[in-house]
């Protein structure tokens, strides 16, 4: 905490441990990560938090669906989101486990502090549940046993409940929203939810007892009954400011709070959590920004479609800060949007291989080329190119500041991309390697490389939020000594900074363009390869002619045992199942051409035979991570397997 600095807390929701991250974790986490990166640039003391969500009946029903208790299902599943963080080059201040004792003791206080109040009351709760959402239902607003939000099956019960009286704060609620009008965000879902409170605040549910539900929090004064998850969930935003436990700190960060959420959990933040917060008499959070959803090359995500979007795979194939950038550029924080993989390889080709990767390095090679790989002493210039190319990163400093302001990444994206092109356009009408012909222009040349080194110094230091490993790339081969992470907007990004002298430092192209066509020539390549015609093309070549292979050669085969533990179909193929394979060390996934000889379910349990150091391959956007070998005769195809038992991972030799 520095109190000479003003405060600023980013949350993401914490999120639920019965499922692994997709890409909408991801999607919120990098875009709070980006804010904060740019509150600390810009000079703010940020607190930056993220966490897990683990109690409640959707984690106690998933545990036991798995043969696990709830808390062992939490501590796996809770490594799959701590792990990812740093892939995705995210730098939380504190992950919080609403299993903590910390958190415990925080949620227990505000509820016995409400209950002494008289907020909190015993009553009798009738109605309806929708576990996946983990939301009540008062009967009026089902309507065919389905949940009015997400259309799932609903639970009905009746049961003694506490509740929490939010009936009376409903007009404190909206004098609250109508005197801070950016309270809520976008605009659009603020007026929704303006318009469901007016019609009326019910107190609401939040106790389960614990015959129906033991997963959660006690209620510290009636050990019959556990917290309601939301009621619990909401509080971790207490916990990690240090409510009631660090008094200074919570201060000094609370209620500088942006809270970034989807759009589907909009209701809870505003509606429950400021009502609870007004009841505990603590001011609620200066914004909460609901952003879209992400449908997949055109469909909505699901697990039964089988095309959720694993963020792993995602940077481990394109690098996390194209996967970073293409998230916050490719549409506008508060809508809805559509991920594919063909308009993820164009961002990839255009804005950050062609505009950023080749103005890098045309302008470090020029800086070898002409002047010994030292930033040239610029003299003063009269030029207006050179006045213009100022000004416009000037101007998109301001900019990046204002569109930061508004939450708006896309456009502070957008505004770094234009100084970019302005950039390039500036090389191609400056045409330095025609000044590099004619000594007379030495000094002119001088002049546009330092102007270019300069803007592209500039850039970095606004780059840096959204792609803080490529930023770094850039300042190492621009060869500044000073931290990047130590630098601030916007005095650094004032034009003229850099020192002439300073030793370039050419490095890798930092995207490598990705031809997608030979991409998808080589993936079908690879479906043909780990398909059965391989197999009958390498048995016909066989009776032809195949070089005999000395044993050195044999011998950089690793051949293992794995055992299949699920397989399923490759959508859109007539051929391919994928197929996940334990080899007791990991799991793999493998792409094989063996549809229409095996059923799916025929296949859990078999031992196989699988090339396991195959050059990984991506088919049909999977990556398979090996080959499994079987024989073909005519139109069969057999799968290799063992003679007896044993231990996945074995080694064939
Ligand atoms: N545990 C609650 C949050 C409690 S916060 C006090 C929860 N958890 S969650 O794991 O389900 O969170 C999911 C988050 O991912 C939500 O913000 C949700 O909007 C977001 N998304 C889920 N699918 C999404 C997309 N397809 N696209 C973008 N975001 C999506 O809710």
């Amino acid at each position: 905490m520095d109190n000479k600095k003003k405060a600023f807390y980013i949350t993401t929701p914490i999120y639920y441990v019965n499922d692994v991250p997709h890409i909408g974790h991801a999607y919120t986490t990098i875009a709070a990560d980006t804010m904060a990166r740019f509150k600390r640039i810009t000079g703010f003391d940020v607190l930056f938090a993220t966490g897990t969500d683990e109690h409640g009946q959707k984690i106690a029903k998933a545990a036991e669906q798995q043969g696990m208790t709830p808390l062992e299902l939490a501590d796996s599943v809770v490594l799959k989101f701590k792990n990812l963080w740093p892939i995705l080059n995210i730098k939380p201040d504190d992950f919080i486990r609403t299993t903590e004792q910390r958190h415990k003791l925080v949620v227990q206080k505000i509820f016995e502090r409400l209950y002494e109040k008289g907020d909190i009351y015993k009553g009798e709760y009738e109605g309806w549940y929708c576990v996946p959402c983990e939301t009540f239902w008062p009967e009026s607003q089902v309507e065919g046993d389905v949940c009015p939000d997400c259309g799932r099956p609903v639970e009905k019960f009746h049961e003694e409940s506490y509740f929490f009286k939010m009936s009376n704060y409903q007009d404190r609620l909206l004098q609250h929203i109508e005197s801070h009008p950016d309270c809520i965000k976008p605009e659009s879902r603020k007026n929704e939810i303006v318009s469901f409170v007016k019609r009326g605040l019910k107190d609401q549910s939040v106790t389960r007892i614990k015959t129906s539900l033991n997963w959660g929090i006690d209620v510290p004064f009636d050990s019959n009954h556990v917290v309601y998850v939301w009621f619990d969930a909401l509080i971790n935003y207490l916990t990690v400011a240090g409510y009631g436990v660090n008094e200074d700190k919570f201060n000094f960060y609370w209620p500088e709070v942006m809270h970034l959420i989807g759009k589907d959990i909009l209701r809870f933040h505003t509606i429950i959590w400021f009502t609870m917060l007004m009841a505990a008499d603590i001011e609620p959070p200066k914004i909460v920004y609901s952003h879209g959803w992400w449908t997949i090359e055109g469909d909505k995500m699901s697990k039964s479609k089988g095309n959720v979007v694993d963020p792993y795979q995602v940077a481990e194939e394109f690098g996390a800060d194209a996967f970073r950038y293409f998230l916050l550029r490719e549409l506008s924080f508060g809508q809805d949007g559509n991920y594919s993989r063909q308009l993820l390889i164009q961002r990839i080709n255009y804005d950050l291989a062609n505009d950023l990767g080749n103005l890098l390095s045309r302008t470090i090679a020029m800086i070898v080329k002409f002047c010994n790989g030292s930033i040239p002493v610029p003299s003063a210039s009269t030029e207006l190119l050179d006045s213009e190319l100022q000004n416009r990163a000037e101007e998109t400093v301001e900019q990046v500041i204002e569109s930061m302001e508004q939450v708006s990444f896309n456009l502070a994206l957008e505004s770094i991309w234009s100084l970019v092109r302005r950039t390039n356009k500036y090389i191609d009408q400056t045409e330095p390697w025609v000044l590099g012909k004619d000594t007379h222009k030495k000094e002119r040349l001088e002049q546009v490389l330092y102007n270019l080194a300069e803007s592209l110094r500039i850039i970095s230091i606004l780059v840096y939020s959204f792609m803080p490993v490529t930023a770094l790339k850039m300042w190492d081969q621009l060869g500044i000594k000073e931290n990047l992470e130590n630098m601030k907007i916007p005095e650094h990004a004032n034009w003229g900074i850099l020192e002439p002298g300073t030793k370039v430092n050419p490095g890798a192209n930092l995207f490598p363009r990705i031809e997608e066509m030979k991409k998808s020539t080589s993936a079908e390549n690879a479906e043909r390869k780990d398909s059965v015609g391989r197999v009958t093309m390498e048995a016909d070549n066989k009776n032809n002619e195949v070089p005999t292979i000395s044993m050195e050669e044999f011998q950089k085969l690793d051949l293992r045992v794995g055992k299949i533990i699920s397989a399923e179909d490759v959508p859109g193929t007539s051929k391919l199942l994928k197929i996940e394979v334990d080899f007791k060390s990991e799991t793999r996934t493998l792409i094989a051409g063996i549809k229409g000889f095996y059923l799916s379910e025929e296949l859990i349990g078999k031992n196989i035979v699988v090339v396991f150091n195959l050059e990984p391959a991506t088919i049909r956007g999977i990556r398979s991570q090996g080959m499994l070998l079987a024989a073909s005769e005519g139109e069969q195809v057999v799968l290799l397997t063992t003679d007896k038992e044993i231990s996945p991972g074995s080694k064939i030799r």
